[in-house]
């Protein structure tokens, strides 16, 4: 299938980027970033973030890909007309879809395990905070189990993928996104309400500006990424889609605001619960997976809420799963002249190859738990690389490319195209010119010292 397909309305695309931005980088990263940095200074600076670079980055985004209706790669190509440097931005791009990939359905696969759990009864009893600590740690440690759960989320997500975009994505998105959102306002209701739940609400937003340190801006700059899918063309690539009549600016507005409010309100779901439990809020990416089994325990009809909310999370992954996928198919398709189907099976093949390490990294296999040298494990290791610092890195290119090479008048004219008037032109201008490659410049080159060199 050579034809690029488009998005048959405007409520689909806007659900299908929202679809896109929402996911585990909403309810499994920004509640335990937000543990791990302080809590409410953090959410402070991730807001931000979020308007500040943020926002201007997915219009950036948006506008490329919809003015050549390219990828990545292509898009750079064919506006920089071949440049050099402008060719190692697209290929990382597609590098990082490929890995963030890989790394994205390890997670994927362990909240497939937990909906398992959660379908066959293990939450049912109210456990200790010891005896779920203790489920985690055997489930991840189980290698056929992560495996094979890592092999399944692949699979499907390049199932969804090779029907195409309007089939795949779209009819996924448009009605699960509200059910999810309405899921979690129950939760959080119940969360805030627990016993104890105050010094986690507390926690959560009455910030504590002694806590401030470069480190957690820059988290926060990275999570603003992250959440919003920015930095490695997958907004590009949807923006190939879009129909010249859709006005880019509110298209964009609409998935950031959206995108934010969901991470809200994620931690409103396991911040209060944290404290009612009177675990510790800094406990990396295992936290949702302590919390959320005994919020369900302790209220009613607890099993199907926790039944539904693992399948509704994993439904919302998957339609970021597929964006993330979308990237390096979409250049195998248009730049390789692939089949469809055959760039999704070689790439999902490569990503299971290179994401089996990452599943075995919490506990499966000694020497990837703990990479023998350096303070962290595989799985660490490749999310940092191909997610904070690869999306950083892609980020400032877009930035600078549309800011200063490309030219911020052609892109008003592509965002004003067809009359669609922008009020925030100027302000737009200044952002994607100076703030957001500054700044994201520092991200980078923090997560690298403190990456590699700490
Ligand atoms: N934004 C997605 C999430 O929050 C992840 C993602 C990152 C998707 C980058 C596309 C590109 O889960």
């Amino acid at each position: 299938m050579l034809t690029r397909g488009a998005w048959s309305s405007k409520a689909g695309f806007i659900l299908a980027g929202a679809g896109s931005a929402v996911g585990l980088g909403n309810i499994w990263r920004f509640p335990y970033m937000t543990g791990d940095n302080g809590g409410a200074v953090f959410v402070l600076l991730f807001l931000i973030c979020c308007f500040l670079i943020g926002y201007p980055v997915m219009i950036a985004e948006l506008t490329l890909g919809r003015s050549t209706e390219k990828n990545p790669v292509g898009m750079f190509n064919k506006l920089s007309r071949g440049g050099r440097l402008w060719k190692v931005a697209g290929g990382l791009c597609v590098l990082s879809g490929f890995t963030v990939f890989s790394w994205y359905s390890v997670i994927l696969g362990w909240v497939a395990g937990y909906l398992a759990k959660t379908v066959s009864g293990t939450f049912t009893a109210q456990l200790t905070n010891a005896e779920i600590d203790n489920v985690f740690s055997t489930f991840v440690s189980n290698v056929p189990v992560v495996v094979f759960l890592h092999a399944l989320m692949i699979s499907v997500t390049a199932l969804v993928v090779s029907g195409g975009v309007e089939k795949g994505i779209e009819r996924l998105s448009k009605w699960l996104m509200p059910i999810l959102f309405i899921l979690l306002i129950l939760l959080a209701v119940r969360s805030v309400t627990l016993d104890g739940a105050i010094a986690g609400l507390t926690f959560y937003l009455y910030p504590d500006f002694s806590k401030v340190s470069g480190s957690m801006i820059l988290q926060a700059m990275g999570q603003a990424l992250f959440s919003l899918s920015l930095g490695m063309g997958t907004m590009i690539t949807y923006g190939s889609y879009l129909s010249r009549k859709e006005n880019i600016p509110a298209s964009a507005a609409w998935i950031t605001g959206f995108d934010i409010l969901v991470s809200i309100l994620a931690g409103f779901v396991i911040l209060p619960a944290v404290a009612a439990m009177n675990q510790s809020y800094a406990q990396g990416p295992e936290l949702i997976f302590q919390v959320l089994p005994s919020i369900f325990s302790s209220m009613p009809f607890g099993y199907f809420f926790g039944v539904g909310f693992f399948l509704l999370l994993i439904i919302a992954a998957l339609t970021s799963a597929v964006s993330i996928l979308e990237v390096p198919v979409s250049y195998f398709v248009d730049e390789r002249r692939w089949s469809r189907r055959r760039s999704v099976s070689i790439v999902a093949l490569g990503a299971f190859l290179i994401g089996t390490p990452a599943a075995l990294s919490y506990g499966g296999v000694d020497f990837l738990t703990q990479i023998p040298g350096l303070t962290m494990g595989f799985f660490s290791l490749i999310s940092t690389i191909f997610g904070d610092i690869s999306l950083s890195i892609g980020a400032f290119f877009i930035s600078i490319f549309i800011g200063w090479i490309w030219g911020v008048k052609n892109g008003l004219g592509e965002i004003e195209s067809q009359g669609n008037a922008f009020g925030l032109r100027k302000l737009w201008s200044f952002l994607i010119r100076f703030v957001a490659p500054i700044t994201i410049l520092i991200v980078f080159v923090y997560s690298v010292w403190s990456s590699f060199l700490i």
